[in-house]
């Protein structure tokens, strides 16, 4: 229990304070983290007082020389809270009391523990969004690196859980790398938004003295200086906006999870996870679980915990400091560590995992390429009016590209196949295939001529993954050119992205 007077908040009060209201008050278990940012924060603060004349510059130096040593004890860890310390800011400066006598006290003059906490906390958070920022294009480059190695790998790619089409392991794989650059461009945007330097607003009304919050600007390395006093004390849109990037990165993380973790079981048998992101089973020996990723796939939840946390807290606040606001650093704290151990783990999951190509092309049935099948009686469609409309009938030589050269007028559409009903072509394909217990590809071509008589025995071609996922040239599609042209792209954007943060 604090005794009368030793408390920095004054001699306002009388009696002592209930020892649970002490405890659910205090910050300071969890605030310390804060210990090196707030003595940066003071050392600028002092010398932002000197220049006002408030502090000769002998007492100066005895300030800066006890917050040197404060520093030193928090980093050797020898550094004794004491019961009466509510929070990081009253602790460091009982400690400096103590070090260097009642000059101490002149330390805190025109400053308020409502713009010492919110610039601490920037200043924790910039240096936490690099470490992530770097963590989380540590696991990009992984993703693209692997994708540029394992290229020619073809998988079946799913859309509702169900087999789809031929893509390329890589496509997979730059999915969510692509995913993950958005959330590092968002990390860049934040950190530069929030460098907004809030002391020397004091409690809310501004800074009685004239100090120079243009020299504290730059001594604390903040872009820009916060334009008015009280939103300067209340504004924690910056946390927001952490933990929403946060949120939607883990949203990603967790959609990889999944992925993975389908691809990993014995039934589509993908992928083997390395031992040491699983664990096994107490009771049943075969198991090995993909622990580390449905980790990742739980922190998403625990993040957006955090972030929905914090904003209730702040509906409904008036303006300026409250001290509801004390909740946003445990926030910070669990995110920025989530964010770091779950980024890890990622790209250890994903450099370590080891790809199972037989069972891949196992899974990449005939049906898959139904939509190719569609596709060929379209553009053979196509040939055919070109063949006739230009009386080239060897079409072989023709290619869809030259329709608008050779026919400026289009083409004759009553001898083309819309989409619409080549689909409908294929789909009674597929139902033909089936009701004679067999697959698309064993069909003979006066089977699939019974449907369509655009069928030729050139439609062999058509059951071939590799031919399948070539055909996707376009950008940003699943052929070799166009995930070469990914790649590229994405290590020019991850090298751009280290440059700004
Ligand atoms: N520990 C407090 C916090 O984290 C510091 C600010 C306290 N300000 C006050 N007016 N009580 O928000």
């Amino acid at each position: 229990m604090a005794a009368e007077g030793e408390k920095m908040t004054g001699g306002r009060f009388v009696g002592s304070r209930d020892p649970v209201m002490e405890l659910l008050n205090a910050s300071i278990t969890y605030d310390q983290r804060l210990s090196e940012v707030d003595i940066q924060g003071s050392i600028a603060y002092a010398k932002a007082l000197e220049k006002t004349g408030i502090l000769p510059k002998p007492e100066l130096e005895k300030i800066l020389g006890g917050l040197e040593k404060i520093s030193e004890e928090w980093s050797k860890g020898v550094f004794v809270v004491t019961p009466t310390d509510e929070d990081i800011h009253t602790a460091n400066e009982r400690r400096l009391k103590e070090l260097i006598g009642d000059i101490a006290g002149k330390l805190h003059t025109g400053r308020s523990r409502n713009d010492q906490v919110v610039t601490d906390l920037k200043m924790f958070m910039r240096n936490s969004i690099s470490v992530i920022s770097s963590h989380l294009q540590q696991l990009i480059k992984t993703l693209v690196e692997r994708a540029a190695t394992e290229i020619e790998i073809i998988l079946p790619g799913y859309t509702h859980l169900q087999r789809a089409q031929p893509i390329r392991w890589s496509q997979f794989l730059l999915s969510h790398a692509v995913a993950l650059t958005r959330d590092s461009e968002r990390l860049i945007e934040m950190k530069r938004r929030m460098n907004v330097l809030p002391l020397g607003s004091g409690a809310l009304a501004g800074h009685p003295l004239e100090i120079d919050r243009e020299f504290l600007r730059s001594e604390l390395d903040f872009a820009s200086i916060s334009l008015n006093s009280m939103d300067a004390v209340s504004e924690r849109d910056f946390v927001v906006e952490f933990l929403s990037v946060a949120t939607l990165m883990m949203i990603h993380l967790s959609k990889m999870a999944e992925d993975l973790i389908i691809y990993s079981t014995s039934e589509f048998g993908f992928i083997t996870l390395s031992d040491t992101y699983c664990t096994g089973s107490s009771l049943m020996p075969q198991k090995k679980n993909p622990d580390s990723l449905e980790l990742i796939r739980s922190k998403a939840g625990r993040v957006f915990g955090r972030l929905s946390a914090l904003l209730m807290v702040l509906k409904g606040l008036p303006s300026t400091y409250n001290k509801d606001l004390q909740e946003d650093k445990e926030a910070v704290f669990d995110v920025v560590d989530t964010l770091n151990a779950v980024l890890q783990v990622a790209t250890g999951v994903i450099s370590t995992l080891q790809i199972n190509k037989e069972n891949m092309e196992r899974a990449l049935s005939p049906d898959i390429l139904a939509s190719d099948l569609a596709m060929y009686l379209v553009h053979k469609g196509v040939m055919i009016s070109l063949g006739q409309q230009t009386r080239k009938l060897e079409t072989h030589t023709l290619h869809v590209s030259q329709v608008e050269e050779l026919l400026p007028g289009g083409l004759d559409s009553n001898l083309q196949m819309p989409f619409r009903q080549a689909h409908i072509a294929s789909g009674k394909a597929v139902q033909l295939a089936e009701s004679k217990g067999t697959t698309i590809n064993n069909l003979s071509v006066d089977d699939l001529k019974s449907i369509s008589p655009l069928f030729g025995s050139d439609v062999s071609q058509i059951f071939n993954v590799h031919n399948s996922v070539e055909q996707y040239v376009a950008m940003g599609g699943t052929a070799k050119s166009s995930v070469s042209a990914q790649i590229e792209q994405l290590r020019e954007l991850m090298k751009k992205h280290r440059e700004q943060m």
